[in-house]
C-alpha cells in the first residue's frame, strides 16, 4: 500500500489545499491528512471542528483519511508507516522554508518529501488571508468549499 500524508493547520482548509489532497489521492492509495495541534497559537477554528471540515469536504474521497496530530511530523509517519510528504508550492517564496523542513525530515527519519506545484488559480491563497478578506466582508466563495465558507461566516458573525 503507497501512503503519503498532506501536513498543516488547515484553519481553515481552502481550495488550494484540497486540491493538493485530491492530486495526492490519485497518487497514492491512502493520504493522510495531519492537522497539526499547537497549543501556542489559537486558531479561528479548533482542531475538531477543522477535522470536521476536511472530512466533510474530502468525503468524496474514498482513501482519505482525516487526523490530527502533535509533536514532529516525522513520528507521525513512522507510527503509520507513510514514507512520503506531499506538500504544495504556491511560488519560489515557499520554496526556500520548505527545502530547510524536506531535508530536516530527511535526515531525521529518511521520509521523502514531495512537492506538488499548486493550482496557478491558488497560487496567492492562504487559509490567513481568506480569514482577513472574510473579516472585512470581502468575497471569498470562490477560495473555499462551500462548507468552510458557511462555517466562516459563522463564526465571524460570532465574534
Ligand atoms: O499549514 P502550515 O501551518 O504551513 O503547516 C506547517 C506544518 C504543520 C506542515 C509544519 O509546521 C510541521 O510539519 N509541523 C510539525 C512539527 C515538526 O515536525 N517540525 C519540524 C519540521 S522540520
Amino acid at each position: 500500500m503507497r501512503r503519503a500524508v498532506c501536513p498543516g493547520s488547515f484553519d481553515p482548509i481552502t481550495n488550494g489545499h484540497l486540491d493538493i489532497i485530491a492530486r495526492a489521492a490519485r497518487l497514492y492509495d491512502e493520504v493522510h491528512v495531519a492537522v497539526m495541534i499547537n497549543k501556542s497559537k489559537k486558531g479561528l477554528f479548533g482542531i475538531e471542528e477543522r477535522i470536521e471540515l476536511i472530512r466533510e469536504v474530502t468525503a468524496g474521497y474514498a482513501n482519505v483519511r482525516v487526523e490530527a496530530f502533535h509533536g514532529l511530523l516525522v513520528d507521525f509517519c513512522k507510527e503509520r508507516d507513510i514514507p512520503a510528504i506531499v506538500k504544495g508550492l504556491r511560488a519560489v517564496s515557499d520554496f526556500d522554508y520548505e527545502l530547510q523542513m524536506a531535508q530536516m525530515n530527511m535526515g531525521l527519519t529518511g521520509v521523502e518529501t514531495l512537492f506538488v506545484p499548486t493550482n496557478p488559480t491558488y497560487s496567492f491563497l492562504s487559509s490567513s488571508l481568506v480569514k482577513e478578506v472574510a473579516t472585512w466582508g470581502g468575497d471569498v466563495s470562490h477560495l473555499v468549499p462551500p462548507a468552510v465558507l458557511d462555517a466562516l461566516t459563522q463564526r465571524l458573525r460570532k465574534e
